[in-house]
């Protein structure tokens, strides 16, 4: 067998009043599309991805993600022209399933992120198969109609039916499997002849199943609700948040203050780990064990060791956190970062394409980018490294057990030897070597008594000399 996937995403969604494609709005930091693609197994022999409106944007989005290696099949992507219907959107894809040599296939919707990969899988596996759910407002929902045995008999959308289909709470839940022939075959019948002259894939999934057999699978609501507004936008991350936060706590993490805690699909947490109020944990993130994140700490696509503690109110992106790190609170670790084990960035310090290596410290009031930071170099409070020119950015590489006084600065490119010590208050400009004292300051003038010399003429408004 050979089974593609077809996962619908042409829609303008009107309702989301957004210029990005409601595809692309994301749950806990991941767009919906990107959900739905995560959740196919591996083995498919492609998944077609329907575009139309905002096409270049959610192209550009799924190359990025096939660059950062999240897909887990090749996906390709068909532009169904002005949409006409989820039929008119399966029509388009008939030239390029035949490409791909399906025998069966699989659709899904775009804006239905937390169909899980259990219930994928499920579909993968069944010859023919809607998933429908029981609602007890089905409202605008198409009304999925049985034989006394469960197999499909009809579908009829809500503005079709009459009042005794519109009373059925069992919904189609957008997703099928069917085999490739058949459904090809129904495609071509197609016609719009309905309230919303439309065409219709229910049509189509109808009239293969007067042919074969066609089951329906009840599912939770929750694995099928669609994104059509900010409110339902709202609701699924709610509900991911939820079945997240159930997950690692069932694996030993704590969360302080659950519902203000925001923790990724990619994300990935350790025993013991705790996560204090207003944590959001977005993109891949890995936390090891016995870690601290406090209070209104933001990760990004960074991984940190195990007995670090994140004080509160950082910011963390495209970084890794050796173990046994301290770092925070309100410190923010920029792209590049890397801190090896027991280094410890304090208060107000910013970090940038920075190496920091085991034990060194910079605890307060730091601008430290493009930069080597030696094992146990002390960094100290106000120090910044001027790495940009206005036109290159260059590198400062500081050896180890170097102590860096207060408020200096360092003009890069520069290299700085081990066990070197800077003066306080020093623009350091040249290279220094080993076990060298550098110091650059203007000499230090004390007059006795001028404090109050300098007084006396303030008050007689004779100005300062
Ligand atoms: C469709 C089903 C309905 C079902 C509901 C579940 C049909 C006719 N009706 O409703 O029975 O209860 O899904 O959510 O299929 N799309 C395209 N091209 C189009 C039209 C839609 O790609 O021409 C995409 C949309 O972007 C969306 C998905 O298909 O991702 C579903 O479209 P939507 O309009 O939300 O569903 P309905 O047609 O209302
Ligand atoms: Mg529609």
């Amino acid at each position: 067998m050979s089974t593609v996937a077809v996962i619908l995403a042409a829609g303008l969604g009107t309702r989301m009043k957004s210029r990005l494609p409601k595809v692309l709005h994301p749950i806990l930091g991941d767009p919906s599309l990107l959900w739905v693609l995560r959740a196919l197994p591996g083995d498919l022999k492609g998944a077609i991805v329907v575009v139309h409106h905002g096409k270049e944007q959610v192209e550009a989005a799924l190359a990025t993600w096939q660059k950062a290696g999240l897909l887990p099949c090749p996906i390709t992507t068909v532009d169904q022209g002005v949409p006409l219907g989820t039929g008119h959107a399966l029509q388009a894809c008939i030239p390029e399933l035949d490409r791909l040599g399906a025998t069966q296939v699989v659709i899904l919707c775009g804006d239905v992120p937390l169909t899980t990969g259990g219930t994928v899988l499920q579909l993968c596996a069944a010859e023919a198969l809607l998933l429908a759910m029981d609602l007890p407002t089905p409202g605008a929902y198409g009304r999925v109609l049985q034989h006394p045995d469960g197999r499909l008999a009809g579908l009829v959308e809500a503005k079709d039916a009459t009042p005794e289909q519109l009373a059925v709470q069992r919904v189609n839940g957008g997703a099928y499997s069917l085999p490739w022939s058949a459904l090809r075959q129904a495609l071509l019948g197609l016609t719009n002849d309905n309230a919303q002259r439309e065409y219709y894939l229910t049509d189509a999934v109808v009239a293969v199943a007067r042919a074969i057999p066609v089951a329906v699978e009840v599912c939770d609501p929750e694995e099928l609700a669609g994104m059509n507004s900010r409110h339902d936008q709202a609701a699924l991350q709610a509900a991911a948040q939820l079945r997240i936060e159930r997950h690692w706590m069932a694996e030993g993490v704590t969360f302080l203050h659950p519902g203000s805690t925001l923790v990724g699909p990619r994300v990935q947490l350790s025993q013991d780990v705790l996560l204090e109020p207003g944590v959001r944990l977005e993109g891949a993130v890995a936390v090891g064990e016995g870690t601290l994140i406090g209070q209104g700490t933001v990760m990004v696509d960074s991984t940190v060791g195990s007995g670090v503690e994140v004080r509160p109110y950082c910011v963390i992106e495209k970084s890794l956190v050796g173990e046994g790190c301290k770092v925070g609170p309100f410190a923010r670790l920029r792209e590049g970062t890397t801190l090896g084990e027991d280094v410890r960035i304090g208060n107000f310090v910013e970090t940038k394409k920075a190496r920091f290596h085991r034990g060194a410290k910079a605890s307060h009031l730091a601008y430290i980018g493009d930069a080597d930071v030696g094992e146990g170099t002390n960094i100290g409070a106000g120090v910044i490294t001027c790495n940009y020119d206005g036109v290159n950015k260059h590198r400062t590489v500081i050896g180890r057990n170097v102590f860096v006084g207060s408020d200096t600065q360092l003009v890069a490119p520069l290299v700085i030897g081990d066990g070197a010590l800077i003066g306080a208050g020093s623009t350091i400009t040249k290279d220094v070597p080993a076990d060298a004292l550098a110091l650059s300051r203007t000499p230090q003038v004390s007059r006795e008594g001028g404090a109050s010399k300098l007084r006396v003429r303030q008050k007689k408004g004779t100005g300062v000399s």
